[in-house]
């Protein structure tokens, strides 16, 4: 049992459709319900964190397969503290997030994760949660197609200077990856956010807002990491978790 991520809460963004993945494998259900060797993707989401020693988790839906997650993920783990919300529209990740505020105690540190990335390794695993009071951190890692993320520039302190959600001319190669570390000022925040000119309540704007005030950090990220949102991508993911 790790006890660094004891009284930490882990929020999973699961309501996404995955268009995508619509027919792969006859999936005419939600992305997170894919299986995964064998396993569906919220099951494993749910794995991967617990090896990393998270034990509170608050699953956001979408309300045609809210029933099925709590069944799915219900079944396989009993001793888990579960909870569910649903996201009544898909209005962006922010928006997804903002579901869960009702489960998060003041003085909780939240961990969001997004429910289709994978990592070889625990990204948390180099975080000082007991330096931790107030701020955001991101995780990114060097890519060779950073315009398709949301793309950090940073100092050589780690601090972040601008994040940029999949620039044409990006910064730097430093794409973000989908785990991401808030206080729990984070809600107030959002409550302020615009919808993007896509129309959504975007992450990135979330953690500009951390960036502005200067109490945005950067951790990279060891091994591998795999948004599994295509075809080619589950099957990567398939050999990996093997
Ligand atoms: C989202 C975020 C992006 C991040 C990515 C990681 O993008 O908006 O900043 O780099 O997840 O997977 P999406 O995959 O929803 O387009």
């Amino acid at each position: 049992y790790n006890n660094f991520v004891m009284g930490i809460k882990c929020v999973i963004a699961a309501g996404g459709l995955g268009t995508r993945l619509q027919g792969f494998r006859d999936n005419d259900k939600t992305k997170v319900l894919l299986e995964v060797n064998k396993i569906p993707m919220i099951n494993q989401q749910i794995n991967q964190l617990n090896q990393w020693g998270v034990e509170e988790f608050i699953i956001i839906t979408n309300p045609n397969f809210n029933s099925l997650i709590r069944e799915v993920t219900s079944k396989a783990f009993p001793e888990l503290i579960i909870n569910y919300s649903i996201q009544d529209n898909p209005r962006g990740i922010s928006h997804a997030f903002s579901k869960a505020e009702q489960y998060i105690d003041t003085g909780d540190t939240v961990i969001f994760v997004l429910g289709d990335n994978f990592f070889e390794n625990n990204p948390l695993e180099n975080f000082h949660f007991d330096n931790f009071e107030d701020g955001a951190c991101i995780f990114t890692t060097e890519v060779n197609n950073p315009e398709e993320f949301g793309v950090a520039d940073i100092d050589s302190d780690r601090n972040v200077l601008s994040i940029e959600e999949k620039p044409t001319n990006p910064k730097s190669k430093a794409a973000v990856v989908g785990i991401y570390m808030f206080d729990n000022s984070v809600f107030n925040k959002i409550e302020t956010l615009k919808p993007s000119s896509r129309g959504e309540y975007e992450v990135t704007d979330l953690c500009n807002i951390y960036v502005n005030e200067s109490t945005c950090l950067n951790l990279d990220i060891n091994g591998w990491w795999i948004d599994a949102g295509t075809p080619e991508r589950i099957i990567e993911l398939e050999e990996k978790l093997n």
